[in-house]
């Protein structure tokens, strides 16, 4: 095998070991989706595993009473989180699309999960009418390049006004958008609401490769 291809495959195998963890059904499903509406899906894929472990590190939730995930799609970051948490721990999901958000119910709401089909704009109202006070942490994977500036705006302040001081919020980007137009908008946005906040080393065994965004209220 000549040199350079030989190199390519060794970079490349991680990455493909990694995507061959993900199963292809939950492969299939999330590409129908991107399908019918890119923006709103904001990705061709689900997570990896190792996008997911980093998400959950150091997000305090083994010590958690209440944690909110946003933008679930088929539940990649869903099952790290569960993982993580105490059995009496609150966990609520919210999900924007109907079909995804009906899987996560049927994959999930057996092991306690409150799945809601809701824009995460309404974080808030949801967590009022259920009357479970102050989050600890919420975990987010929406697609915010693809939202407008007030609808990023609105959302961000959803989130804080939800944490208990103290509380953390993570979110991630794609590397390779993060310094295009709509990915430095987005930062300046997110370090406006939230300015206790650090960026992760990059995830390469992620398609694409992914960083996270890790905030403290
Ligand atoms: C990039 S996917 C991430 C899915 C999954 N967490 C993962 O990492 O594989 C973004 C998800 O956010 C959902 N979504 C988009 N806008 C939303 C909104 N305003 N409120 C809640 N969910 C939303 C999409 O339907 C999609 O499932």
């Amino acid at each position: 095998m000549p040199p350079v291809v030989e190199s390519i495959a060794r970079t490349a195998s991680p990455l493909v070991e990694s995507l061959g963890r993900i199963r292809l059904q939950e492969r299939l499903r999330f590409l129908y989706e991107f399908a019918r509406d890119p923006r709103s899906t904001g990705a061709i894929g689900p997570s990896s595993p190792e996008l997911a472990e980093a998400m959950v590190r150091d997000m305090g939730l083994e010590s958690a009473d209440l944690v909110v995930e946003l933008g679930a799609g088929t539940g990649a970051f869903t099952t790290a989180i569960l993982d993580e948490l105490a059995p009496e721990t609150r966990f609520m999901v919210m999900e924007l699309n109907p079909r995804l958000a009906a899987s996560l119910e049927r994959d999930f709401a057996h092991e306690g999960v409150d799945v809601v089909c809701a824009s995460a704009e309404a974080l808030c109202r949801h967590l009022d009418a259920s009357e479970v006070g102050r989050v600890d942490a919420v975990v987010s994977s929406l697609p915010w390049v693809c939202f407008s500036s007030a609808l990023q705006h609105a959302i961000l302040r959803e989130i804080r006004r939800a944490l208990r001081p103290g509380g953390r919020f993570c979110t991630f980007a794609y590397a390779h958008a993060a310094w295009l137009p709509s990915g430095v908008k987005f930062r300046r946005e997110l370090r406006a609401v939230f300015p206790e906040c650090e960026i992760l080393p990059i995830v390469w065994r992620n398609l694409p490769p992914a960083f996270i965004y890790r905030c403290e209220r």
